[in-house]
């Protein structure tokens, strides 16, 4: 997963790329500049480099 769609995951929620809607929104709760750094927290635990593209359907990149 992209680190735009690990944003997006943290900022919008997990329906906002279609994945769980369980997984809830931060955005209100943390400023952009936390979710990033959410974000290069999380892909610091990664082996692999940012994949170039998503496998997966991001419903809010569609519109
Ligand atoms: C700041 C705290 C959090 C961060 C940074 C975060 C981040 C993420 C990310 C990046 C994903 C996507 C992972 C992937 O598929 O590779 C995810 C999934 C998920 N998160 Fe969170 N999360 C946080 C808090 C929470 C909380 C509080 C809950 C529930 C109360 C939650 C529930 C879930 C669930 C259920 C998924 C899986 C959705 C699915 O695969 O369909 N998360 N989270």
């Amino acid at each position: 997963m992209s680190n735009a769609t690990l944003f997006l995951a943290i900022k919008n929620g997990g329906g906002a790329i279609g994945i769980s809607p369980s997984m809830p929104a931060f955005s209100g709760h943390l400023t952009n500049d936390e979710m990033a750094g959410l974000v290069s927290y999380i892909r610091g635990f990664c082996a692999e480099p940012e994949p170039r593209t998503d496998s997966i359907i991001i419903p809010s990149a569609r519109r």
